[in-house]
């Protein structure tokens, strides 16, 4: 289904200096949270991993998992456009598998377009999607699939090689086709630098606000997640203080006997009552 937003307006946003929103949804009730508050574009991330199904990275992630958090996500909005996240060692061996997966997304998942982390690597397996008329796109500097080799090293592109290597990929993406790039924990003096010599649009996360737009992982901005803060989000609420608090008092309810009352209950007629009491064990 297209979109009231689709890659057109992505392009449309950075030709008219419109920042572009973009925020994570894993199922129907986060994506319609997401949708009603105006977002532009819904990211399936394999961020899924860490925010839903309590892994420690996005390794674990299965195309399986992504097909069923996205057909979620795609069922339960209509405008925002959805664009969903080809996991890990879907897109990495064959730009068959690549093409095959991200055609997945599609047709079984609802998505609109699919995202890859790299980028000159896997130009195979990008020319093979976006020939298949399916919309990619791109992902740099901290790629969470490559944690292994960054050894915790969360910002890339803070050394001249680095940085350099960066925007040479940024460049190749966009001569690929790829109709956005999401520059992850970048120095934002280079992802302004990178944003100003790309056509396309950058949607920055933790990589200033000189990006075309923002992507946030939407459990890290509704404070959905204790016990985690990093540099690149701000909690807008303490979410799950909040929820915790709110079930603190339906428990105390209960225990209280104020929950339910009889306008929680159903009742019979009283010739049913009646015919209950007669039938009952003395
Ligand atoms: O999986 C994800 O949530 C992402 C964003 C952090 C860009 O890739």
């Amino acid at each position: 289904m297209v979109r009231g937003f689709s890659v057109l307006d992505f392009q449309k946003a950075k030709n008219s200096s419109q920042k572009i929103t973009m925020l994570t949804a894993y199922d129907k009730i986060t994506a319609r949270i997401a949708e009603d508050s105006g977002v532009d574009a819904i990211l399936v991330g394999d961020s899924l991993g860490m925010s839903v199904l309590g892994y420690d990275d996005t390794l674990s992630v299965t195309m399986e998992d992504m097909v069923r958090h996205s057909r979620a996500v795609s069922s339960s909005t209509k405008r925002a456009m959805i664009i969903s996240d080809l996991p890990f060692m879907s897109y990495q061996i064959s730009p068959e598998d690549a093409l095959r997966n991200a055609g997945r997304l599609v047709v079984e998942g609802g998505c609109n377009a699919v995202k890859l982390e790299g980028g000159a690597e896997f130009s195979p397996q990008i020319k093979k999607i976006l020939q298949a008329g399916i919309p990619v796109m791109g992902h740099l500097g901290f790629t969470p699939q490559s944690v292994n080799k960054f050894g915790g090293n969360f910002s890339q592109g803070k050394t001249a090689e680095s940085a350099l290597e960066i925007m040479e990929n940024a460049y190749k993406l966009e001569d690929l086709g790829v109709f956005a790039i999401v520059l992850e924990c970048v120095p934002h003096e280079l992802a302004e630098a990178i944003t100003q010599n790309l056509k396309i649009p950058t949607i920055g996360i933790g990589s200033g606000a000189e990006c075309d737009g923002q992507v946030q992982v939407i459990y890290d901005v509704l404070g959905m997640n204790d016990g985690f803060s990093a540099k690149h989000f701000s909690r807008y609420i303490e979410g799950q203080k909040i929820l915790t608090d709110a079930l603190k008092t339906h428990i105390e309810d209960v225990k209280e006997l104020k929950f339910p009352t009889a306008a929680h209950s159903f009742a019979v007629s009283t010739e049913i009552v009646n015919l209950v009491k007669r039938e009952s064990r003395k």
